[in-house]
């Protein structure tokens, strides 16, 4: 069993704020750090953590901001295909204020870069049981990493962060689709323009969960604090898994560590509720330490947890 994950890799630089500045103002951060991040590369990094056999499909820069992503996706253990372009490696832009909100910019560079797939990509992509993605890379080659897994037999999931109008034929490859309450209310809308859009409680999430079910064959729809909801096609209900409660530092990559850990556990098993605890466990650990990868439990580390939350 392995999982191949293709998307994003940046290098984020973190601004920690008291609070996040309104348009037009200048505040002073109380601290400074750069750390690998990116979707894609924090959720390959979230995989390999939680204990799956992983290979990236990115693109990085020839700039020294590549080498820290480098470095760590070596110390994860991911297996990489990586292209290396002559553009500048993407990078993010984030403030996090002390309630642990954040902003993100994302400047793109090498990752808009990654675009059609070499033989070697989609045979890597062929041979998995799991295809990861994210909409950090550009949307076509998206759908042709889908579009192969699906005719390949390779389970797909993605993770449709940050949203943006999805082609049908797109939702047509998806196995398993992963949401927040923001972009799940945006896909449905998309989905059916005439419904209204409504701001997502806990408690219409299922509801929600069940508008989505009717495009792809699963929907888990992520509720920060409050879990996540999972929906599975012919079944009538939907099943809640409550959030732990932490005190969090920085939300930064919580939502990657879940799409990864869950991915890892699904590897393993594939009862999907129990791998939504998992993943559930594994992004409250998350969003108790600063930074996007440097964030990212090991497994060891999230079953240690289960076992006392
Ligand atoms: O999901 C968090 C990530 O979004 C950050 O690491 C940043 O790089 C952006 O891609």
């Amino acid at each position: 069993m392995s999982v191949v994950v293709l998307g994003s890799a940046n290098l984020d630089l973190v601004y920690a704020v008291d609070r996040i500045p309104s348009p037009g103002e200048t505040v002073l951060a109380t601290g400074f750090a750069s750390y690998p991040g990116g979707k894609g590369n924090n959720q390959v990094t979230a995989v390999a953590r939680a204990g799956a056999d992983v290979t990236f499909i990115a693109a990085l820069g020839t700039d020294a901001a590549a080498d820290p992503l480098l470095t760590s996706l070596r110390t994860a253990g991911v297996h990489d295909l990586i292209r290396r372009i002559d553009e500048p490696t993407g990078t993010a832009l984030i403030t996090v204020d002390a309630s642990a909100e954040n902003t993100i910019v994302v400047n793109s560079g090498a990752n808009a870069q990654l675009i059609g797939l070499t033989d070697a990509e989609l045979s890597a992509i062929g041979e998995a049981s799991f295809l990861l993605l994210q909409l950090e890379t550009p949307l076509p080659t998206v759908l042709d990493a889908a579009r192969h897994a699906k005719a390949a037999g390779t389970y797909v999931v993605l993770n449709a962060a940050p949203i943006r109008t999805l082609p049908q034929e797109l939702l047509d490859a998806v196995d398993l689709l992963i949401v927040n309450e923001h972009e799940a209310d945006l896909l449905a809308s998309q989905l059916d323009p005439t419904r209204t859009s409504v701001p997502v409680t806990a408690d219409e999430a299922a509801r929600l969960a069940g508008e989505l079910v009717r495009s792809v064959p699963a929907v888990i729809l992520t509720l920060g604090p409050e879990g996540a909801v999972v929906r599975e096609r012919g079944s009538d209900t939907a099943t809640h898994v409550p959030g732990i409660r932490v005190t969090a530092v920085d939300t930064t990559g919580a939502g990657d560590t879940f799409c990864g850990a869950l991915v890892a556990a699904l590897d393993r098993s594939p009862d999907l509720d129990d791998a939504t605890r998992f993943a559930t466990a594994a992004a409250a650990l998350s969003v108790q330490r600063a930074g996007a990868v440097p964030s990212i439990p090991l497994e060891k580390e999230i079953t240690d947890f289960r076992a006392t939350h």
